[in-house]
């Protein structure tokens, strides 16, 4: 599995209003947008294209265009839905699947109650969102039914992610058959007894939908 965190000053900057708890629910909501167009960019350095020959108005010339089939991106509900419009924004033509999973606060283990996405993913190359990567429990549940369903190759975009998160990805997926890459804004020094990241920037899903 590939880690890639973006460290860049305007997202570290960025980040860190995200972080305030001062940040009121728009302003984290046009936040976390505008940090997803960003990690987008990372996220998708090995997006396939193809060569496509065109002509401007002085020559004609080659250039590349995204290349079929077109790239899936899989919102993980609630809060991945707050990072859908900055993703698309850079990947404009890409098709759109949904993934309801939510974690029993109590054990920390995620269940699916919505899946919406295409039956054959072979030769796909598919975008998770989901903003906080803690127990990693969803994103492993999330990759393993990508891989089920023959996706080429899977991204996770995350906002924040934790080292027990990642170090459980790394071990529930060394062995995935599908090449697995986690892109985010930065890793947190730890997950709280609560299954909260710390300092981490509290419930995703609460500040992005204003739920106090
Ligand atoms: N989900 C969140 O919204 N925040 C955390 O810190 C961990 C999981």
């Amino acid at each position: 599995m590939r880690i890639h965190v973006a460290d860049h000053p305007l997202i570290a900057h960025k980040l860190t209003t995200l972080r305030d708890q001062q940040t009121d629910s728009p302003t984290f909501r046009r936040l976390a947008d505008e940090l997803v167009t960003l990690l987008a960019y990372e996220a998708t350095r090995d997006v396939r294209v193809s060569p496509v020959e065109i002509v401007t108005p002085v020559a004609p010339t080659t250039g590349v265009r995204l290349a079929a089939p077109k790239p899936l991106v899989v919102p993980i509900l609630r809060a991945g839905l707050g990072m859908l419009d900055g993703m698309v924004r850079l990947l404009p033509t890409a098709e759109v699947g949904f993934l309801g999973m939510v974690r029993d606060e109590g054990t920390l283990t995620p269940s699916t109650y919505a899946t919406r996405m295409p039956d054959d993913l072979s030769g796909r190359q598919c975008y998770v969102l989901d903003p906080m990567l803690a127990t990693g429990g969803t994103l492993i549940a999330a990759v393993n039914l990508l891989a089920s369903r023959g996706a080429e190759d899977v991204t996770a975009i995350c906002l924040l992610a934790a080292p027990e998160g990642i170090a459980a990805m790394e071990k529930a997926l060394g062995d995935s058959s599908v090449p697995v890459t986690v892109v985010t804004a930065a890793i947190d020094e730890r997950l709280n007894e609560h299954g909260y990241i710390v300092p981490g920037l509290g419930d995703a899903g609460d500040r992005l939908y204003g739920v106090a």
